[in-house]
């Protein structure tokens, strides 16, 4: 799998040390408040893994899954949720976890899904930030890494359904995905 990487941007390590220094961030400001987890599916489950074992913290772990019928419609805001919480967040602090934040669509419905349903705070981390893609302002309250507008893979990001697995986060050689005859980022 490796070998479809052109280039490594973070090894395992340099992710490790990262998801342990925003736990860090996290467990100071999250002591005795309880909250409640949510990570984005699918992307977000390798790190929100390794980001609660980390957290020395009284938390709970939901998640959902959005649908957003590929990014053309999404930016109209058809957004469908595919699972949605099944806790009751009303009064509860809220913190999303993202694996990557790229047009920020994603994040600000899901921002104000939540905010309607009263919780008593809502944050986000995001292990990787694409700001150069942002159609929508979207913002992390606790960011990973800034990355170039290229299509990475590994550590729970995909394409077409690969390459999650990988321990490290790299780009994806264009060739891997040439003759689809669409952008990776349009591929659902
Ligand atoms: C990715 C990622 C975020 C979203 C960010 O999910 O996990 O949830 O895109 O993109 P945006 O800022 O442009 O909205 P994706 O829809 O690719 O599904 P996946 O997590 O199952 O791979």
């Amino acid at each position: 799998m490796t070998s479809d990487i052109s280039k490594i941007l973070f090894t395992a390590d340099q992710i490790q040390a990262k998801v342990k220094e925003l736990a860090e961030q996290i467990e100071r400001d999250y002591r005795d408040k309880k909250p409640v987890l949510v990570g984005v599916l699918n992307g977000a489950f390798v790190f929100l893994a390794d980001l609660m074992r980390h957290l020395d913290l009284d938390c709970a772990v939901d998640f959902v899954s959005w649908s957003s019928y590929g990014k053309d419609t999404s930016s109209s805001g058809v957004f469908r949720i595919m699972k949605d919480l099944e806790t009751n967040v009303e009064s509860k602090h809220v913190l999303i976890v993202e694996d990557i934040i790229d047009t920020g669509l994603t994040l600000h419905y899901l921002l104000d899904t939540i905010r309607a349903r009263k919780p008593a705070s809502v944050k986000v981390v995001a292990l990787l930030d694409k700001p150069s893609r942002r159609r929508i302002e979207a913002k992390a309250d606790y960011l990973g890494f800034q990355i170039p507008d290229a299509f990475v893979v590994g550590y729970g990001l995909d394409f077409a359904q690969r390459y999650r697995n990988l321990s490290c986060i790299g780009i994806l050689k264009p060739e891997i995905y040439a003759g689809r005859g669409t952008p990776p980022d349009e591929i659902e």
